[in-house]
């Protein structure tokens, strides 16, 4: 059983009974009411390269392609859809632009991605591997036995944050101003993170204390010799070492969004996915060695980014249709990875299914996610350590949902882990 299913008399009524013309899935509501799944595999069966005018005018009309192999011809396609000007359904604002590698196109992307890309490569990672175990060993033993809590808080963002803190070698006792900055970055203006009517500007404000916070410390590693962190690799690297203060901010808020919403969901998604299916987490239990195969099947399942955006440079045919130049098409990652003409059984939470690295979360060509490997590896860690300490992790209630069509994830999942026998 899984969530793909789960509401069929609301939710499912409402997609298929709505005109399809007035389909309209960047909408937050569906995301903070898990109620999209419907309306998704409806455009999958009866317009997968759909048109839709937003209720939002700052989205307007946009392009929604939901089958796997339509995605991936969009995803490898730079030339004619582009990352420029936004990876997100709304455009950037003209007083507060935020450049970032991935809502670039080559050359400029290539040559920021190459500078930062070591920082998560091979060697990088396999220093990180103890530091990244120890902590999330300390961050286990200290969970309450035999109460609830909400593994939300206590365990996924502690050890995202932890690992980010690392990736920036940022002062450790601040760490959670990384948290706020990755959630109040991607936020819609009436999210409940901010005060009502104040969104807009008091985001701005905290991005401004990031940009200040961030920028003494660029100062200091500047001047000192280059070292194996994200700010000295930016602050000494030929692509990134004269960028604007606003290009800065916009790369820190990539790299702090990137390496902390997104890995943080899929904790949450792995605790979650396996007490909905038992029989799997038995599976898991009798066999730690299916536990990377287990977290590639939670990245699909989870989705963490439910889409990326494209402008098309010229027209294009895609599906039948004519996307025209100047057009947003958003590719939606969520309905790919339950696409039932690529993927067998989508809807199951499979940990050993065949060919379980087949799916769209970490996206295709130039932009792929260069961190793909780092959320593996924290995600592989924190099992690994789980699996040695409790032999249950229980859900004690309903998850709560994130208000965003592109952050798809959870704000709370309240758990007791039970005392031992
Ligand atoms: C499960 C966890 C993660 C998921 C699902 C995820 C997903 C994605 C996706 C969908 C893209 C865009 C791909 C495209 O447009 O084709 C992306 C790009 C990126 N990700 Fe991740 N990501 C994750 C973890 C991380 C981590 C841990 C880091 C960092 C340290 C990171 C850093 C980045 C960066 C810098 C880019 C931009 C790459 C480019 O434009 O060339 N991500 N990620």
């Amino acid at each position: 059983m899984d969530d793909g299913v789960i509401d069929l008399n609301g939710a499912s009524r409402d997609a298929y009974s709505m005109p399809l013309e007035e389909l309209s899935p960047a909408d937050p509501e569906l995301f903070r009411t898990n109620s999209f799944w419907p309306y998704f595999e409806r455009l999958r069966k009866e317009d997968p390269v759909h048109w839709a005018v937003s209720s939002n005018p700052q989205i307007g009309g946009y392009w929604s392609v939901t089958r796997y192999n339509d995605i991936m011809a969009v995803d490898t396609n730079h030339e004619a859809f582009s990352s420029d000007p936004a990876i997100v359904l709304i455009d950037p604002e003209e007083d507060f632009p935020l450049p970032m590698f991935i809502a670039m196109d080559p050359p400029k992307h290539d040559a920021q991605r190459k500078t930062v890309s070591p920082i998560v490569a091979g060697p990088n990672l396999a220093a990180l591997e103890p530091i990244i175990r120890e902590r999330a060993g300390t961050i286990l033993d200290g969970l309450p036995i035999g109460e609830e809590f909400d593994w939300v808080d206590k365990v996924s963002i502690e050890l995202t944050t932890m690992t980010l803190a690392t990736l920036f070698d940022f002062p450790w006792e601040d760490r959670r101003k990384l948290t706020r900055w990755s959630d109040v970055a991607t936020a819609p203006p009436n999210s409940p993170l901010f005060e009502p009517g104040r969104g807009e500007e008091q985001r701005k404000a905290e991005l401004f204390e990031c940009v200040g916070y961030f920028t003494n410390l660029w100062n200091e590693r500047a001047k000192a010799p280059p070292r194996p962190d994200l700010i000295s690799m930016l602050a000494h690297g030929e692509a990134t070492r004269n960028m604007d203060r606003t290009e800065y901010l916009g790369n820190l808020i990539l790299l702090i969004v990137g390496g902390n919403d997104t890995t943080r969901n899929t904790i949450t998604g792995s605790v979650l996915a396996l007490s909905r299916n038992p029989d799997e987490e038995k599976k898991l239990r009798a066999d730690p060695g299916l536990i990377p195969s287990m977290v590639s099947e939670t990245i699909r399942w989870q989705t963490p980014l439910a889409y990326m955006r494209r402008t098309a440079t010229r027209d294009v045919e895609l599906g039948g249709k004519t996307i025209r130049k100047g057009d947003k098409v958003a590719m939606w990652y969520v309905s790919g990875n339950r696409d039932e003409t690529v993927i067998e059984r989508p809807n199951d939470y499979w940990i050993d299914r065949p060919r379980v690295r087949q799916h769209l979360s970490f996206g295709f060509g130039i932009h792929r996610c260069v961190g793909n490997r780092l959320a593996e590896l924290q995600l592989k860690i924190i099992w690994e350590e789980i699996l040695r300490r409790f032999p249950k992790i229980e859900v004690t209630g309903e998850p709560a949902y994130v208000y965003s069509s592109f952050v798809k994830g959870y704000t709370r999942l309240p758990v007791v882990i039970p005392a031992r026998a």
